[in-house]
């Protein structure tokens, strides 16, 4: 060893000796006190230090991150990332997820490397680490920012104690093609609730202090526009303007990263000719010149390698260069820097500062997340015991899942299901397990869950639940119909359990035809034959096309993937223990023809509308309707509200000002209940065209029976702009109306000039 090298080497100990007399435990420290030890420039005279010691094998170690293999059934630690691990070769470590395990991991980074740089270790904590909330597109149904922020910090806490300290999410793609599988994972179609999303998810996972041994790292993604792959395939081609992009599907990755989010992922997609991994333009120039960004961003899964199929790279070795090129720092899986960068440094295909800039920035991150001051802090069996399943993450599980049910339709008030009802509880999905917890389910057990047919009997008594299946999710099989037709005969009121498993939607899950399966719904013409009121409860990722159904159903109810609490949550609002208040995060087409079906749409030249007599030369279809089976912001109540119109504080705005709007909203029916009062806009003429509705606002508001209350909102010069014909974010003056209503397509409307 070199003189100069010792010394160094001995300047690092102590370097590493006084990091880890910070305080450890942040939880109890207060948030002035940790910012004191983990501010900016402290970090970046730290972060230079470290780097100043590091080899260049080392420093592209830290921009490498393998998957352990970790699995549900067990480690299955490939030895080659042991050795890498060792060798210094290998900084960060994915789908690892017990204490103990990573202990050993973070032992050998401690103990065996030379620089003692601490492993970061990062999983898909998605709705939960083990106590599993609902799917992220159940949650956005609920419009409750306050309760997302909570699963979100709970999912972190379980997950910061067995170990991890980086989570993939927010996903922040917005969707609107229910093909999509992943839809599943994101808040549905629309910029403004899913930037008021994300930003509840990364302050929930982060907390007010990253170093906290409760909370995780957040990873935007994916970064961008991943949400808008043609036909709904997943992996795609994304082609839209810029406009398009930057007033539709940036602002919720942007709204994450305004929140503190300390990482983000690029998409696997193709944008305008460029895919993300390789796009200088997203990565640089937006994320980090525009947004100031100043996390690191890894890519998804073997993305750089991708971008030789992609046709965009020769081989892996040009592929390498263009992701660091492109400001990308982490190489997720596909081992390219690992092989490539010290040539491509070689050749100047790459520099030096590139190199250590993306090591300043995932240095920086395991500075914050307190991993110097002490590498071991997050794995804790015993927090981990505490935490997991506790009463107060299982009651939050219950509660998110009963506010993401949406009530669709309700005739005659089937719902709720009266005492002493006898019930027939038929369909593939009511006594299944393992679907409740949806796609991404992290280290969630779905053995623990109670199927819809045991919280069922809980509820209702088993004396009142007769239960058949009927048939499979799929297939031809109908042997099981004569069963479940005799169980509705022998009942007063039939709730069937329909929709998808768990595995149609999430990653390479995407459904060309988004209805149910035949089998399915030959079921429910069965049973609706009988004559018996049915209720169809669905289970789904995505929103379903549901034409040929809704006529047979008395009630219908969206529960999506609702999570470990979801059965007994299900059971609560069946019986009208909990008044259903969820509304769509995403439009639900009649048929799977009318995709893309979104509210915010574009009115076009030759608008359709139904009234009057036939017009022909109109943008509409020859054999269906225009309008969705049911629009963004829809959902029912057992009792019913009234809207008033809405009020501005004038009609004549002044650029600059704030337009005050109110409405006031009673309660007309028969229940207590709550609320989700929206808002939305129209910019009658612009330099560009103009969506016929944006979202604006929402309030959640609980109403006794027979009560009303006002509801008030701000409209700011912000919510009023966009990116003008000369790409310029702004307003422009003119006529604008407002709406305010239960759901985009139910409002009460009257409008304001904005003036120069
Ligand atoms: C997915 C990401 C995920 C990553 C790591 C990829 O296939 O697209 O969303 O975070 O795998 O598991």
């Amino acid at each position: 060893m070199t003189q100069k090298l010792t010394m160094l080497l001995t300047a690092g100990a102590v370097l590493f000796l006084s990091s880890c007399q910070q305080p450890v435990n942040n939880k109890v420290a207060k948030k002035d006190e940790a910012s004191k030890y983990f501010d900016e420039p402290v970090i970046t005279h730290k972060v230079d230090s470290v780097l100043s010691m590091m080899t260049l094998d080392e420093k592209i170690g830290q921009l490498t991150l393998y998957s352990s293999g970790w699995d549900k059934t067990g480690p299955s630690m490939n030895e080659n990332y042991i050795n890498d691990i060792k060798a210094g070769k290998c900084g960060n470590i994915f789908n690892a997820f017990s204490p103990d395990y990573n202990r050993k991991l973070q032992k050998i980074a401690m103990e065996q490397t030379r620089m003692k740089i601490p492993l970061l270790f990062g999983y898909d904590v998605i709705h939960g680490q083990k106590t599993i909330f609902p799917i992220p597109l159940g949650e956005a149904a609920s419009w409750d920012l306050k309760s997302i922020q909570k699963t979100a910090s709970a999912a972190a806490a379980e997950a910061a104690a067995a170990g991890i300290q980086w989570t993939y999410a927010p996903m922040c793609d917005i969707a609107r093609d229910p093909r999509w599988g992943r839809v599943s994972e994101g808040a549905g179609e629309d910029p403004y609730l899913g930037s008021k999303i994300a930003a509840a998810r990364v302050h929930g996972f982060q907390g007010t202090d990253l170093a906290s041994d409760t909370t995780v790292v957040a990873c935007v993604k994916h970064f961008a526009a991943y949400g808008a792959p043609e036909a709904g395939r997943d992996y795609n081609t994304v082609d839209m303007s810029e406009r398009k992009l930057r007033d539709v599907y940036l602002p919720p990755y942007k709204a994450a990263v305004d929140a503190g989010a300390g990482t983000v992922m690029t998409s696997f997609n193709d944008l305008n000719g460029v895919p993300a991994t390789a796009n200088h333009f997203l990565m640089t120039d937006i994320l980090r010149k525009e947004w100031g960004f100043n996390g690191f961003v890894v890519t998804d899964y073997t993305a750089i390698n991708e971008l030789v199929p992609h046709g965009i790279a020769k081989n892996e070795k040009d592929a390498a260069a263009l992701a660091m090129n492109a400001g990308v720092d982490m190489d997720m899986q596909g081992g390219t820097y690992s092989k490539y960068l010290k040539e491509l440094l070689k050749e100047g295909r790459v520099t030096q500062q590139e190199i250590d800039n993306a090591v300043r920035r995932v240095l920086r991150i395991k500075f914050r997340l307190g991993l110097f001051a002490d590498p071991y802090k997050y794995f804790s069996n015993k927090r981990e015991k505490k935490l997991t399943y506790s009463k107060y993450h299982m009651s939050l599980a219950r509660q998110m899942a009963r506010e993401s049910m949406v009530l669709l339709k309700n005739d005659k008030e089937t719902l709720p299901l009266k005492k002493g009802q006898r019930i027939a509880l038929i369909g593939p999905l009511a006594n299944s397990q393992r679907d409740l917890l949806g796609s991404w389910h992290a280290a969630g057990d779905w053995k623990i869950n109670k199927t819809v047919k045991e919280a069922m009997e809980d509820q209702f008594g088993r004396q009142n639940i007769r239960y058949a299946k009927g048939c499979e999710l799929r297939g031809d099989n109908r042997s099981g119909f004569a069963a479940a037709v005799s169980a509705a005969r022998h009942s007063d009121v039939v709730v069937m359990v329909l929709g998808e498993s768990a595995e149609w939607s999430g990653e390479a899950a995407s459904r060309a035809h988004i209805n149910l399966p035949h089998i399915q719904s030959e079921l429910l013409e069965a049973i609706h034959k009988t004559g018996k009121p049915v209720v169809v409860v669905l289970m789904s990722g995505r929103p379903l096309a549901l034409d040929k159904e809704v006529p047979m159903t008395d009630a219908m109810l969206e529960a999506w993937f609702p999570g470990t609490e979801g059965a007994p949550a299900l059971a609560d609002v069946l019986s009208g223990k909990y008044n259903p208040s969820g509304k769509l995060p995403m439009t639900f087409p009649r048929i799977t023809g009318q995709i893309p079906i979104y509210y915010s749409a574009k009115n076009t030249g030759r608008p359709y509308t139904k009234t009057g007599k036939e017009q022909k030369y109109r943008s509409r279809y020859l054999f269906t309707p225009n309008t969705p089976e049911f629009a963004f912001g829809h959902g029912l109540s057992y009792t019913t509200f009234s809207y008033s119109a809405p009020k501005l504080s004038t009609t004549k705005l002044e650029m600059g000002d704030t337009l005050h709007v109110s409405a006031t909203i009673t309660n007309t029916g028969n229940y207590d209940g709550t609320e989700v009062a929206q808002l939305y806009i129209r910019d009658m003429v612009g330099s560009v065209t103009r969506p016929v509705k944006e979202l604006k606002g929402f309030r959640r508001i609980f109403l006794k029976k027979g009560e009303s209350k006002t509801v008030h909102f701000d409209l700011t010069m912000n919510d009023l702009s966009f990116h003008r014909k000369d790409m310029t974010w702004g307003t422009e003056p003119g006529d604008f109306k407002v709406f305010v209503g239960g759901a985009s397509d139910d409002v009460k409307e009257t409008a304001f000039t904005l003036v120069k």
